[in-house]
């Protein structure tokens, strides 16, 4: 069975996804902290998502956006105050759908006394590997990662970008369909933000699903199918990233004749008796180009300016402050 299902936020076409194919679906998530003595929290807004299998999910927004809250909800470590979560089909948290996912969480504290042989062999355990299955299952997740020649060290011993690397080899040693990683490259330095990104690539060539949320921008341009922003626990934007550049780009307008009225967020950035330039956000250019020919004139350039994701995220953020 085919169903629309909408990523919230798009204002474009809706996707056409199976739904058996969909490692994620919420459906109007809320999530309320109610801190003791103090004023309760509305981390997230009624969020809508809906992850097809063998994406690469991008998920960004500024600190406190709710992106951890989302994760958690997702790996079954928190429950939604309303709305739905499923993976796979399967209610978030629920043993089937744990059974299909790897979590490296935002802070890990591991035993660190353990080596990393005995740490990883006890989430082998921990994810359910067949007892025959496990040494294996722990060789080629150390193998992923890149940490085999330091299976024996403790986990103590490793550097922070090792710690990192065996956190995702703990998420990775169940043989999960999806992974969720929260900000899997924070903190390392650019040579392991590369391997990390390097074996994110490698697990999405396997047919992995990879939801992670990251403050790297340019590394969630680079490897991702699907980028969404989330702000102040909504939902901002949520499409490939082409798309995203093309609705957040700024878009030039060269025209002659008469000054015709200027739309919604468009300046006037030049004027002279060879033409003038408006300068606009992409969604207003249709109306613009008719405000021209309201008023006689003739477009003689229409040029978008090529964003990157820095960008397009700093221009979507600050006008939905401005906006609220
Ligand atoms: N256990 C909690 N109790 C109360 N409030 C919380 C709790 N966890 C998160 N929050 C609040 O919920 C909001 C969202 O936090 P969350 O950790 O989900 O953001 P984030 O997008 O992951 O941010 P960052 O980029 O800093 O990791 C914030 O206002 C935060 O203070
Ligand atoms: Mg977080």
């Amino acid at each position: 069975m085919t169903v629309d299902l909408p990523y919230a936020g798009m204002t474009f076409e809706r996707q056409k996804t199976n739904r058996m194919n969909l490692a994620i679906e919420t459906h109007n998530v809320r999530k309320l902290y109610k801190p003791r003595g103090r004023p309760e929290i509305v981390a997230l807004h009624g969020l809508d998502l809906a992850v097809a299998e063998g994406t690469v999910f991008g998920f960004i927004g500024p600190n406190g956006a709710g992106k951890t809250t989302c994760i958690k909800i997702l790996s079954g470590l928190s429950s939604p105050s309303s709305g739905s979560a499923t993976i796979f089909g399967h209610q978030a948290g629920s043993e089937e759908a744990r059974a299909c996912l790897g979590y490296l969480p935002e802070i890990a504290n591991y035993h660190d006394f353990m080596s990393v042989e005995e740490l990883l062999l006890t989430h082998a355990r921990l994810a359910r590997v067949p007892r025959a299955q496990q040494r294996e299952a722990c060789q080629s997740a150390l193998e992923a990662v890149r940490l085999v020649d330091r299976r024996k060290s403790r986990i103590r011993e490793l550097s922070k970008g090792m710690q990192q690397r065996f956190g995702i080899a703990q998420a990775l040693v169940g043989n999960p369909k999806l992974l969720i990683l929260d900000e899997p490259t924070s903190g390392l330095d650019p040579l392991a933000q590369k391997e990390v990104k390097d074996i994110i690539l490698a697990l999405r060539g396997r047919g992995i699903t990879i939801f992670f949320s990251s403050h790297k921008l340019t590394e969630v341009e680079n490897i991702c199918d699907l980028i969404c922003i989330l702000h102040r626990g909504k939902l901002l934007q949520c499409s490939p990233l082409d798309r995203l550049l093309e609705v957040s780009g700024t878009v030039h307008i060269r025209f002659s004749g008469a000054s015709p009225q200027l739309v919604e967020g468009a300046t006037l950035a030049s004027q002279s008796s060879e033409g003038s330039m408006i300068v606009l956000p992409s969604s207003q250019v249709d109306r613009q180009i008719q405000q021209i020919h309201a008023v006689g004139g003739s477009v003689q350039q229409v040029a978008t300016e090529r964003l990157t994701l820095e960008l397009a995220f700093f221009n979507l953020i600050t006008q939905a402050e401005h906006r609220s």
